[in-house]
């Protein structure tokens, strides 16, 4: 063969190769781009920004996600309320200008919001494009023929959280999530256009069955391909379909395809496996659209005897109800801050999350599918009854089946999700009209998909209006924890959940004794007289005796859902504090006490219990702290696994074994102080399992400073959480250390907000200096995009200094 016969078969084969194979098809496909950066923000109820022309240059340059009510003061004056979290509302504008280039001409360009609080208005060079009151709902404009390309385009939205109260928590203010600016073809897959389930799953194969909804805006006839790929979690091909189909010009169409996968891995809360599908739309030889689905194969089921499986095999939801706000970030939605929280919740064995009581942020999914958390995704907090005077009440009628619509459409592909909840403690459950409210409801998600519905209900009795729509096979429950043994005859062959439970209350580092005097705070008798026996420094104590009236301690509601199989599970309230309903308080205290964990993060003494029951890892967990006045009875807890016993030491003296007797969760040893060590060795079989000494501390001498995580992405967004404990001079905590820390930060780097868990702190939380509360603080440090070293140094009067780096890289 000669050198040009050579080149020419070379060339042939390429050609073929280019034809042929995936590689040569031509991706025009959509662009999703982040549109967080760059925007313009004022505070401003008087002006009307609307207009392109309107000057912007003197407000301030920000990046989204922002939570302007975060950066302001707390006062008990501010229209939330201290139920609301205390801080500002408002009216605030954004606006951001933008060039496109002329290619954009022949495409279609959506500006897709991630969730605004509350009540946002949007303009695209002048032109209304909508108004959406949820502040919880994700949703786009189409905005094609409203753009320049040979000039500015300006967005300016309005933000209206003025009416207050409109929440019965923290919800934040603005644009609060991610924006994005998406660019398709005139094929293309439709917004939240994919759906994807799976019918017969077996060890030999799973039955997956992906539709997908096509729009076709280019006024023409158009025939493609749906070529759809599965890839298993290496990013290797398993499964692929290739069907032709045809959309009428300016209509969507769907169309669905089986494809088998065969021995399918599973998704589960231990292996959360992942595939992923991959909808490419094909015409000719050009891919013009391309999306990708995440995909779990997993089975679960709910029984009226045996509760919940999942994959077959039987076992509790092990969940907790959450809010949205990530401490002292507020509602700005950081990927970083939400995953600590999880990771934080999953050490503890939650398997669970309730999004209470709203659609949450679209990453908290992502993180729950590749984490394996199971999800109950919920809608609504009121329909059209009001719990307070602004509330979604006002906007239910209109807006609630567009609001479901969108929310089912964007979640319905989660894995992690297993339950809708379409409603928490609807007022509407003890009036007629619930019955209605409650088919609707229902009929709504079913025309989306398939997976139970629930309300959250606080009166789970045979004549709930909305319980009798017949709606529901799962039957949620709140509180109400004595009768669950009686729902069975109340409601005959039905499953239950405890949608919510607890409302146990607790500061971290607070103990109040006898520890074995239940409290129930606050009973109508302590408000009557002005809170009289309650804290008089707005603290509750943390040896899980003190609950809500109308909730249970978290022990004896977890003694109780063990014990009765037919409850599905439970979330309890709450994983974590959150801003804003401060029961058993109102103002000074201005966020709650419900959390296993503080709002910085660092874990109540329950937490142990809970881990030592719903974990597999040794768990001894003693307390309280070991500095009391000499002679005081303190009353030291120990939770405990993989052990029968637990002795423990005062200062060398054996204070006695303990063993948890019938459905003990914990042991007990009531003890005269004296200073010094107290020690407790846990034991199975006589050999030591664990053991755990606290010492009497000194004086506050230094600061430590440790980080989660020490190197960073350069990426505008990633978070190190840096821990300050307050030491004597030997390194132990000083529980009473209330020192006031100065932080500096050196660096390309940003102190995104400081917390130390305390229900009564008033300082900002994007403040620099803040007291450290039963010797700890939290600093959140956020990357900003340039690489580099970061010190953190923390100071305070009297203590030796600390400082700490940070690789950004
Ligand atoms: C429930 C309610 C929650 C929260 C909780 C506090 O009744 O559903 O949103 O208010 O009480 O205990």
């Amino acid at each position: 063969m000669n050198h040009y016969m050579l080149i020419k078969r070379f060339l042939y084969m390429l050609l073929s190769f280019l034809l042929f194979t995936e590689f040569s098809l031509a991706q025009e496909g959509r662009q999703v781009v982040n549109f967080d950066k760059g925007w313009r923000f004022s505070l401003d109820s008087s002006v009307d920004a609307s207009s392109p022309d309107f000057n912007d240059q003197s407000w301030r340059m920000l990046d989204l996600p922002h939570d302007w009510s975060i950066e302001g003061d707390f006062s008990k004056d501010n229209p939330a309320t201290p139920e609301g979290g205390a801080l500002p509302g408002g009216i605030g504008w954004y606006r951001k200008t933008f060039m496109l280039p002329p290619a954009d001409k022949l495409k279609e360009l959506y500006i897709a919001f991630d969730g605004i609080y509350q009540k946002s208005t949007v303009w695209i060079n002048g032109h209304k494009l909508g108004f959406r009151p949820n502040g919880y709902i994700s949703f786009r404009y189409r905005i094609t023929r409203f753009l320049h390309f040979d000039r500015n385009n300006v967005i300016s939205v309005k933000v209206d959280n003025a009416s207050q109260p409109n929440s019965r928590w923290y919800s934040g203010s603005g644009i609060y999530r991610h924006v994005w600016l998406v660019r398709t073809g005139k094929l293309a897959v439709d917004v939240w256009g994919t759906y994807v389930t799976t019918s017969t799953v077996t060890e030999r194969e799973a039955q997956v069955k992906i539709t997908t909804r096509v729009l076709n805006s280019s006024g023409k006839v158009t025939h493609y391909n749906i070529r759809t790929l599965i890839l298993d979690a290496a990013g290797k091909t398993v499964a692929e379909r290739v069907s032709s189909t045809v959309t009428p010009g300016d209509t969507t169409s769907e169309m669905s395809q089986q494809i088998t996968v065969h021995s399918p891995r599973r998704w589960s809360t231990e292996h959360p496996y992942l595939y992923k599908v991959v909808t490419k739309v094909v015409q000719g030889q050009t891919v013009v659209d391309q999306v990708t689905t995440p995909l779990g194969i997993r089975t679960f089921h709910f029984d009226p005897r045996e509760g919940f499986s999942l994959n077959g095999k039987s076992m509790k939801i092990l969940g907790v109800c959450d809010h949205h706000d990530l401490g002292c970030l507020g509602a700005a939605v950081n990927r970083r801050a939400m995953e600590r929280q999880l990771q934080i919740l999953k050490g503890m064995g939650v398997n669970a999350l309730r999004t209470s009581h709203n659609p949450p942020a679209p990453e908290l999914l992502d993180l729950c599918d590749s984490m394996g958390l199971l999800v109950m995704d919920e809608s609504f907090d009121v329909w059209r009854q009001q719990k307070v005077a602004y509330d979604y009440h006002l906007y239910f009628n209109q807006w609630h089946e567009r609001d479901m619509t969108d929310q089912l459409l964007r979640d319905r592909n989660h894995p992690s999700i297993i339950i809708w909840s379409i409603g928490n403690e609807i007022p509407e459950q003890t009036d007629s009209s619930g019955t209605g409210i409650a088919h609707d409801l229902a009929q709504i998600v079913r025309k989306y998909d398939s997976r139970p519905i629930v309300t959250a209900n606080d009166k789970p009795r045979a004549n709930n209006y909305i319980i009798r729509s017949g709606e529901f096979k799962l039957i949620g429950v709140n509180y109400h924890h004595k009768e669950y043994g009686k729902f069975d005859k109340t409601f005959p062959g039905k499953v239950f959940i405890g949608t919510e439970t607890t409302s146990a209350l607790e500061t971290r580092g607070v103990y109040d004794m006898p520890s074995d005097s239940i409290r129930r705070w606050p009973d109508n008798k302590e408000m009557k007289n002005g809170l009289g026996r309650m804290n008089s420094d707005f603290t509750v104590s943390s040896y899980d005796n003190v609950s809500a009236p109308w909730g249970s301690l978290h022990e004896e509601t977890w003694k109780l859902i063990k014990k009765n199989d037919n409850l599905s599970g439970m979330f309890i309230w709450t994983g974590f504090d959150y801003l804003g309903e401060p029961t058993p308080y109102t103002w000074p205290a201005r966020s709650s006490y419900f959390g296993v964990v503080d709002m910085a993060g660092f874990p109540k003494d329950i937490y142990y219990m809970y881990k030592a029951e719903w974990t597999k890892t040794p768990v001894l967990h003693i307390f309280p702290h070991w500095n009391w006045p000499q002679g005081k009875l303190i009353d030291v807890w120990a939770y405990f696994n993989n052990a029968n016993e637990v002795e423990l030491f005062l200062n060398g003296r054996s204070l006695g074994i303990r063993k948890k007797k019938g459905d003990d969760l914990h042991v007990m040893w009531r003890v005269a102080f004296q200073p010094g060590v107290i020690k407790a060795v846990s034991r199975k079989s006589g050999k030591t399992v664990l053991v755990r000494e606290i010492r009497t501390a000194g004086r506050p001498a230094k600061i430590e400073l440790a980080a989660d995580r020490s190197n960073i992405k350069a990426d505008a967004a990633d978070l190190s959480f840096v821990t300050v404990k307050v030491l004597d001079s030997l390194g132990n905590v000083v529980p009473g250390a209330d020192n006031l820390i100065k932080f500096t930060l050196s660096g390309k780097a940003v102190l995104a907000g400081t917390d130390n868990g305390c229900e009564t702190d008033h300082t900002s939380f994007k403040s620099a200096d803040r007291h450290v509360f039963h010797g700890l603080a939290l600093a959140v440090i956020q990357s900003e995009e340039q690489p580099g070293e970061v010190t953190l140094k923390a100071s305070s009067e009297g203590l030796k200094p600390a400082s700490i780096h940070l690789t950004i890289r």
